[in-house]
Protein backbone atom coordinates (compact mmCIF):
# COMPACT_ATOMS: atom_id res chain seq x y z
CA UNK A 1 0.00 0.00 0.00
CA UNK A 2 3.11 2.50 0.89
CA UNK A 3 4.99 1.36 -1.81
CA UNK A 4 1.99 2.08 -4.03
CA UNK A 5 1.43 5.79 -2.83
CA UNK A 6 5.06 6.12 -3.41
CA UNK A 7 4.97 5.23 -6.56
CA UNK A 8 1.87 7.59 -7.51
CA UNK A 9 3.72 9.91 -6.48
CA UNK A 10 6.53 9.98 -8.93
CA UNK A 11 5.47 11.14 -12.12
CA UNK A 12 5.95 10.00 -15.93
CA UNK A 13 8.59 11.86 -17.71
CA UNK A 14 8.32 12.76 -21.81
CA UNK A 15 11.00 14.55 -24.23
CA UNK A 16 9.69 15.43 -27.19
CA UNK A 17 11.77 16.83 -30.01
CA UNK A 18 10.64 19.75 -32.19
CA UNK A 19 8.68 20.80 -29.52
CA UNK A 20 8.47 24.82 -30.04
CA UNK A 21 5.73 24.45 -32.82
CA UNK A 22 2.99 22.47 -34.61
CA UNK A 23 2.50 18.93 -33.65
CA UNK A 24 5.21 19.08 -30.95
CA UNK A 25 4.09 21.44 -29.13
CA UNK A 26 0.97 20.10 -29.11
CA UNK A 27 2.62 16.90 -27.49
CA UNK A 28 4.30 18.92 -25.40
CA UNK A 29 0.82 20.07 -24.02
CA UNK A 30 -1.16 16.67 -23.89
CA UNK A 31 1.92 15.03 -22.14
CA UNK A 32 1.67 17.62 -19.75
CA UNK A 33 -2.23 17.80 -19.52
CA UNK A 34 -2.06 13.88 -18.84
CA UNK A 35 0.27 14.45 -16.30
CA UNK A 36 3.80 14.10 -17.29
CA UNK A 37 7.11 16.63 -16.76
CA UNK A 38 7.76 17.43 -20.03
CA UNK A 39 11.52 17.92 -21.62
CA UNK A 40 10.74 20.01 -25.07
CA UNK A 41 13.90 20.42 -26.73
CA UNK A 42 14.14 22.26 -30.37
CA UNK A 43 16.56 23.81 -32.28
CA UNK A 44 15.11 26.92 -32.00
CA UNK A 45 16.26 27.58 -28.22
CA UNK A 46 14.20 31.17 -27.58
CA UNK A 47 10.84 29.86 -28.87
CA UNK A 48 11.14 26.44 -27.15
CA UNK A 49 12.14 28.03 -23.58
CA UNK A 50 9.50 30.34 -24.41
CA UNK A 51 7.22 27.63 -24.81
CA UNK A 52 8.31 25.57 -21.32
CA UNK A 53 7.27 28.96 -19.54
CA UNK A 54 4.14 29.00 -20.64
CA UNK A 55 3.54 25.08 -19.93
CA UNK A 56 4.50 25.69 -16.04
CA UNK A 57 7.18 25.19 -14.01
CA UNK A 58 7.94 21.75 -13.67
CA UNK A 59 8.68 21.67 -17.33
CA UNK A 60 12.10 22.24 -19.09
CA UNK A 61 12.74 23.70 -22.73
CA UNK A 62 15.97 23.07 -24.09
CA UNK A 63 17.94 24.29 -27.36
CA UNK A 64 19.06 21.35 -29.04
CA UNK A 65 19.37 20.60 -32.87
CA UNK A 66 18.60 16.57 -33.23
CA UNK A 67 21.48 15.87 -35.52
CA UNK A 68 24.14 17.11 -33.39
CA UNK A 69 24.89 14.11 -31.10
CA UNK A 70 26.76 15.39 -27.79
CA UNK A 71 23.86 18.28 -28.06
CA UNK A 72 21.60 14.87 -28.05
CA UNK A 73 23.02 13.27 -25.59
CA UNK A 74 24.05 16.02 -22.87
CA UNK A 75 20.05 17.55 -23.19
CA UNK A 76 19.01 13.48 -22.20
CA UNK A 77 21.60 13.48 -19.87
CA UNK A 78 20.17 17.18 -17.87
CA UNK A 79 16.43 15.68 -18.09
CA UNK A 80 16.82 12.23 -16.95
CA UNK A 81 18.99 13.88 -14.58
CA UNK A 82 16.64 16.13 -13.33
CA UNK A 83 13.61 14.35 -13.28
CA UNK A 84 15.41 10.76 -12.13
CA UNK A 85 13.02 9.09 -14.81
CA UNK A 86 12.37 9.08 -18.56
CA UNK A 87 8.70 7.32 -19.82
CA UNK A 88 8.27 8.24 -22.94
CA UNK A 89 10.50 9.78 -26.56
CA UNK A 90 8.42 11.47 -29.00
CA UNK A 91 10.79 11.99 -32.36
CA UNK A 92 8.77 14.70 -33.98
CA UNK A 93 11.51 17.01 -35.02
CA UNK A 94 11.62 17.55 -39.18
CA UNK A 95 12.09 19.85 -41.77
CA UNK A 96 9.95 19.34 -45.34
CA UNK A 97 12.42 21.32 -47.71
CA UNK A 98 11.29 22.73 -50.51
CA UNK A 99 9.80 21.11 -52.43
CA UNK A 100 11.22 21.70 -56.23
CA UNK A 101 11.52 19.23 -59.05
CA UNK A 102 13.08 16.57 -57.68
CA UNK A 103 16.11 16.90 -60.80
CA UNK A 104 16.52 20.89 -59.29
CA UNK A 105 16.41 19.78 -55.58
CA UNK A 106 19.39 20.65 -53.82
CA UNK A 107 21.78 18.36 -52.62
CA UNK A 108 22.67 19.76 -49.63
CA UNK A 109 18.95 20.67 -48.17
CA UNK A 110 18.63 16.80 -49.63
CA UNK A 111 21.36 15.76 -47.05
CA UNK A 112 20.24 17.76 -44.21
CA UNK A 113 16.33 16.70 -44.45
CA UNK A 114 17.73 13.31 -44.36
CA UNK A 115 19.75 14.17 -41.54
CA UNK A 116 17.29 15.96 -39.03
CA UNK A 117 14.44 13.41 -39.84
CA UNK A 118 16.58 10.20 -39.65
CA UNK A 119 19.63 10.70 -37.90
CA UNK A 120 17.82 12.87 -35.24
CA UNK A 121 15.27 9.89 -34.93
CA UNK A 122 18.11 7.48 -34.24
CA UNK A 123 20.63 9.75 -32.33
CA UNK A 124 17.41 10.77 -29.59
CA UNK A 125 16.31 6.93 -29.91
CA UNK A 126 19.87 5.91 -28.89
CA UNK A 127 20.36 8.53 -25.95
CA UNK A 128 16.66 7.40 -24.44
CA UNK A 129 17.74 3.89 -24.48
CA UNK A 130 20.57 4.46 -22.31
CA UNK A 131 18.37 5.83 -19.44
CA UNK A 132 15.05 3.04 -20.58
CA UNK A 133 16.73 -0.28 -20.73
CA UNK A 134 17.99 0.78 -16.85
CA UNK A 135 14.99 1.43 -15.77
CA UNK A 136 13.57 -1.70 -18.05
CA UNK A 137 10.80 0.20 -19.45
CA UNK A 138 9.89 3.17 -21.85
CA UNK A 139 8.18 4.22 -25.12
CA UNK A 140 9.53 5.88 -27.94
CA UNK A 141 6.65 7.11 -31.06
CA UNK A 142 7.86 8.47 -34.12
CA UNK A 143 6.36 10.84 -36.24
CA UNK A 144 6.62 9.47 -39.59
CA UNK A 145 4.60 10.78 -42.21
CA UNK A 146 2.00 9.53 -45.46
CA UNK A 147 5.08 10.80 -47.36
CA UNK A 148 7.04 7.56 -46.39
CA UNK A 149 3.83 5.41 -47.11
CA UNK A 150 2.91 5.83 -50.48
CA UNK A 151 5.26 7.95 -53.78
CA UNK A 152 4.77 11.46 -53.61
CA UNK A 153 5.80 13.88 -56.40
CA UNK A 154 8.74 16.27 -55.19
CA UNK A 155 9.16 14.68 -52.13
CA UNK A 156 12.18 12.47 -52.76
CA UNK A 157 14.12 13.33 -49.40
CA UNK A 158 11.63 13.68 -47.33
CA UNK A 159 9.61 10.57 -48.33
CA UNK A 160 12.90 8.76 -48.63
CA UNK A 161 13.75 10.09 -44.83
CA UNK A 162 9.99 9.29 -43.73
CA UNK A 163 9.94 5.63 -44.93
CA UNK A 164 13.51 5.73 -43.29
CA UNK A 165 11.73 6.08 -39.56
CA UNK A 166 9.22 3.79 -40.21
CA UNK A 167 12.03 1.25 -40.86
CA UNK A 168 13.94 2.46 -37.57
CA UNK A 169 10.68 1.88 -35.73
CA UNK A 170 10.34 -1.59 -36.82
CA UNK A 171 13.57 -2.13 -36.44
CA UNK A 172 14.25 -1.30 -32.93
CA UNK A 173 10.75 -2.51 -31.76
CA UNK A 174 12.37 -5.79 -32.53
CA UNK A 175 15.43 -5.10 -30.78
CA UNK A 176 14.50 -3.42 -27.64
CA UNK A 177 11.24 -5.51 -26.62
CA UNK A 178 13.02 -7.60 -24.74
CA UNK A 179 13.99 -4.61 -22.58
CA UNK A 180 10.85 -3.45 -22.48
CA UNK A 181 11.02 -0.84 -24.96
CA UNK A 182 8.34 -0.01 -27.15
CA UNK A 183 9.00 1.61 -30.38
CA UNK A 184 5.54 2.68 -32.71
CA UNK A 185 5.26 5.62 -35.51
CA UNK A 186 2.40 7.96 -36.59
CA UNK A 187 2.33 8.40 -40.16
CA UNK A 188 0.60 11.94 -40.16
CA UNK A 189 -1.39 13.23 -43.36
CA UNK A 190 -2.11 16.54 -43.99
CA UNK A 191 -1.98 18.60 -40.27
CA UNK A 192 -2.28 22.32 -40.54
CA UNK A 193 0.72 23.66 -38.96
CA UNK A 194 3.55 26.05 -40.73
CA UNK A 195 4.95 23.23 -42.31
CA UNK A 196 1.27 22.57 -44.36
CA UNK A 197 0.31 26.48 -44.21
CA UNK A 198 3.71 27.22 -46.23
CA UNK A 199 3.23 24.59 -48.63
CA UNK A 200 -0.28 26.05 -49.61
CA UNK A 201 0.93 29.63 -49.51
CA UNK A 202 3.92 28.81 -51.71
CA UNK A 203 1.34 26.95 -54.17
CA UNK A 204 2.54 23.65 -53.85
CA UNK A 205 -0.70 22.30 -52.50
CA UNK A 206 -3.95 23.40 -52.89
CA UNK A 207 -6.09 23.24 -49.26
CA UNK A 208 -9.61 22.79 -51.26
CA UNK A 209 -8.14 19.87 -53.34
CA UNK A 210 -6.45 18.22 -50.13
CA UNK A 211 -9.42 18.35 -48.34
CA UNK A 212 -11.33 16.61 -51.24
CA UNK A 213 -8.85 13.87 -51.29
CA UNK A 214 -9.46 13.20 -47.78
CA UNK A 215 -12.50 10.94 -46.91
CA UNK A 216 -12.74 12.96 -43.55
CA UNK A 217 -12.91 16.08 -45.65
CA UNK A 218 -10.89 17.90 -43.56
CA UNK A 219 -7.24 18.70 -42.92
CA UNK A 220 -6.09 17.33 -39.27
CA UNK A 221 -5.08 19.70 -36.63
CA UNK A 222 -1.90 19.55 -34.70
CA UNK A 223 -3.61 17.70 -31.75
CA UNK A 224 -5.18 14.66 -33.32
CA UNK A 225 -2.09 13.78 -33.78
CA UNK A 226 -0.84 14.47 -30.36
CA UNK A 227 -3.63 12.50 -29.01
CA UNK A 228 -2.88 9.30 -30.97
CA UNK A 229 1.24 9.86 -29.93
CA UNK A 230 -0.26 10.30 -26.05
CA UNK A 231 -2.35 7.10 -26.31
CA UNK A 232 1.04 5.02 -28.03
CA UNK A 233 3.46 6.22 -25.70
CA UNK A 234 0.69 5.51 -22.99
CA UNK A 235 0.12 1.99 -20.82
CA UNK A 236 -2.99 1.79 -23.15
CA UNK A 237 -0.90 0.37 -25.67
CA UNK A 238 1.03 -1.73 -23.79
CA UNK A 239 0.80 -4.54 -25.91
CA UNK A 240 1.39 -2.62 -29.34
CA UNK A 241 4.81 -2.77 -30.52
CA UNK A 242 6.54 -1.75 -34.10
CA UNK A 243 3.23 -0.32 -35.47
CA UNK A 244 3.09 2.71 -38.14
CA UNK A 245 -0.59 4.02 -37.13
CA UNK A 246 -2.08 6.88 -40.05
CA UNK A 247 -3.75 9.84 -38.21
CA UNK A 248 -5.05 11.03 -41.82
CA UNK A 249 -8.62 11.21 -41.71
CA UNK A 250 -8.47 8.32 -44.45
CA UNK A 251 -6.03 9.53 -46.91
CA UNK A 252 -3.83 6.29 -46.76
CA UNK A 253 -6.87 4.12 -46.94
CA UNK A 254 -8.72 5.73 -49.51
CA UNK A 255 -7.94 3.82 -53.35
CA UNK A 256 -10.93 4.92 -55.34
CA UNK A 257 -10.56 7.76 -58.49
CA UNK A 258 -12.19 10.92 -58.23
CA UNK A 259 -12.60 13.29 -54.61
CA UNK A 260 -12.93 10.84 -51.68
CA UNK A 261 -15.63 13.38 -49.27
CA UNK A 262 -17.45 13.94 -52.55
CA UNK A 263 -17.81 10.59 -53.32
CA UNK A 264 -19.15 9.94 -49.98
CA UNK A 265 -21.56 13.04 -49.69
CA UNK A 266 -24.87 11.96 -49.55
P1 LIG B 1 6.71 22.58 -37.81
O1 LIG B 1 7.62 23.12 -38.87
O2 LIG B 1 5.51 23.34 -37.40
O3 LIG B 1 7.55 22.23 -36.50
C1 LIG B 1 8.76 21.50 -36.57
C2 LIG B 1 9.62 21.87 -35.37
O4 LIG B 1 10.84 21.10 -35.47
C3 LIG B 1 10.03 23.34 -35.36
O5 LIG B 1 9.79 23.90 -34.07
C4 LIG B 1 11.51 23.32 -35.70
O6 LIG B 1 12.24 24.39 -35.11
C5 LIG B 1 11.92 21.97 -35.15
N1 LIG B 1 13.16 21.48 -35.75
C6 LIG B 1 13.51 21.52 -37.06
N2 LIG B 1 14.74 21.03 -37.21
C7 LIG B 1 15.18 20.66 -35.99
C8 LIG B 1 16.40 20.11 -35.50
N3 LIG B 1 17.43 19.84 -36.31
N4 LIG B 1 16.51 19.86 -34.18
C9 LIG B 1 15.48 20.15 -33.33
N5 LIG B 1 14.33 20.70 -33.73
C10 LIG B 1 14.17 20.95 -35.04
O7 LIG B 1 6.32 21.12 -38.36
P2 LIG B 1 5.09 20.16 -38.04
O8 LIG B 1 4.16 20.22 -39.17
O9 LIG B 1 4.62 20.33 -36.66
O10 LIG B 1 5.84 18.75 -38.19
C11 LIG B 1 6.28 17.99 -37.09
C12 LIG B 1 6.64 16.60 -37.58
O11 LIG B 1 5.50 16.01 -38.19
C13 LIG B 1 7.75 16.58 -38.61
O12 LIG B 1 8.56 15.45 -38.41
C14 LIG B 1 6.99 16.46 -39.91
O13 LIG B 1 7.76 15.89 -40.93
C15 LIG B 1 5.86 15.54 -39.47
N6 LIG B 1 4.69 15.56 -40.33
C16 LIG B 1 3.97 16.72 -40.51
C17 LIG B 1 2.86 16.71 -41.31
C18 LIG B 1 2.02 17.90 -41.55
O14 LIG B 1 1.09 17.81 -42.35
N7 LIG B 1 2.25 19.01 -40.90
C19 LIG B 1 2.42 15.47 -41.99
C20 LIG B 1 3.24 14.32 -41.71
C21 LIG B 1 4.32 14.39 -40.91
Amino acid sequence: MREKSLHASIRNVAVVTGAANGIGWACAQAFAAAGYAVGLLDVDAAAVAGRAVELGAEHVGLGCDVTDAAQVDAAFELIAGRFGRLDALVNNAGIIGSQEPSIRQDMDYFDRITKVIVNGTFLCSRAAYRRMSAQGHGSIVNVGSISGLVGLPRRNAYGAAKAGVHSLTRALASEWAGEGIRVNAVAPGYIATAMVKGLIERGVADAARLERRIPMGRLGTPEDVADAILFLASDKARYITGAILSVDGGWAAFGDAGHAFEANAH
